[in-house]
């Protein structure tokens, strides 16, 4: 018999060997995930003896987590304004800094009844946030990637919202004939350089076209700008996620689509990580 202190000693001591930097929660995560009950509960009864099966199933996890794949893909899950969303390695893992664009852009349709287009709607967490925030709303997830499209649709009816969204493998290139009160998109920006220095968690395990942006970083950026102009209504909202000092050349870029500064959003590290824009006419 294996006592829960010793496993998590042992969780604690192979995680740290190999670099995992949140060794200590990433342990107690794992072997709360495994016992399914929460972590404080597990950390007051550190003498309970754990069964064969058990410290099996923990071991096969932190395994996975000590060749550095994110705990998210190891759980198949992760929270994003205040849901659980399915996420695999065919998805980007939702970011907290993406909660800042559906805090700032939902406020704008409060009453309304926005038509709403998610560009990379990756494992759908934009827009499915945007359309828990507005009962009212309704719209349509885009993604190139079938398998991410597959995630979104899961999503869609795990939170009950299959009747307000669709989701359509599609490229930003390619034709769409609707019509959108709203964009959102947290389109793929980082450039060649940064993706060569990513930490092995991502490197590895999330999804390429998820990340990579050419060599500014702005190729799939100026697409959804450039498209948008195209498919938005009259005075419709543009949101758009960017990468860290790439907010000069996308204003620029905006301003010469016709599109007007509404507000900048800043992260935690006080970086420009959102604009949202308007389609002058
Ligand atoms: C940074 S991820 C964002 C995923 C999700 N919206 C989120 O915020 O977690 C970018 C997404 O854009 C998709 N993508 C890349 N190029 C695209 C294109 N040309 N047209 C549509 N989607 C694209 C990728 O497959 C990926 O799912």
């Amino acid at each position: 018999m294996t006592h829960v202190n010793e496993l998590i000693k042992t969780g604690y001591k192979i995680l740290k060997q190999n670099s995992v930097s949140t060794y200590q929660l990433d342990t107690e995560l794992i072997l709360s995930n495994v016992l399914n009950k929460p972590r404080e509960q597990i950390l007051t009864g550190l003498n309970k003896d754990l069964s064969e099966e058990i410290v099996e199933s923990f071991f096969k996890l932190l395994l996975r987590r000590a060749r550095k794949e994110p705990i998210a893909y190891i759980f198949r899950e992760k929270e994003f304004w205040s849901k659980k969303f399915f996420v695999n390695n065919d998805t980007l893992i939702p970011r907290p800094e993406t909660e800042l664009m559906i805090e700032k852009t939902s406020k704008y349709f409060y009453g309304k009844k926005p038509f709403i287009l998610d560009v990379g709607t990756g494992s759908g967490c934009i827009l499915l946030s945007l359309l828990k925030e507005n009962q009212n709303s309704r719209g349509v997830g885009i993604d190139i990637s079938n398998k991410a499209i597959k995630v979104a649709k899961d999503n869609a009816n795990k939170l009950g919202l299959s009747s307000r969204s669709k989701f359509y493998k599609r490229s930003i290139d390619e034709t769409l004939v609707n019509k959108f009160d709203l964009i959102v998109s947290n389109p793929p920006y980082l450039t060649n350089s940064q993706i060569k220095n990513l930490p092995q968690d991502i490197k590895a395990y999330e999804p390429g076209i998820a990340l990579k942006g050419g060599n500014d970083g702005l190729d799939v950026i100026k697409k959804v700008i450039y498209k948008s102009k195209s498919i938005l209504k009259k005075k419709g909202m543009l949101a758009l996620e960017i990468g860290n000092r790439q907010y000069i050349k996308v204003l620029k870029f905006l301003k010469s689509n016709n599109f007007r500064k509404v507000l900048l959003v800043k992260d935690y590290q006080d970086n420009v990580r959102c604009i949202i824009s308007v389609l002058e006419n």
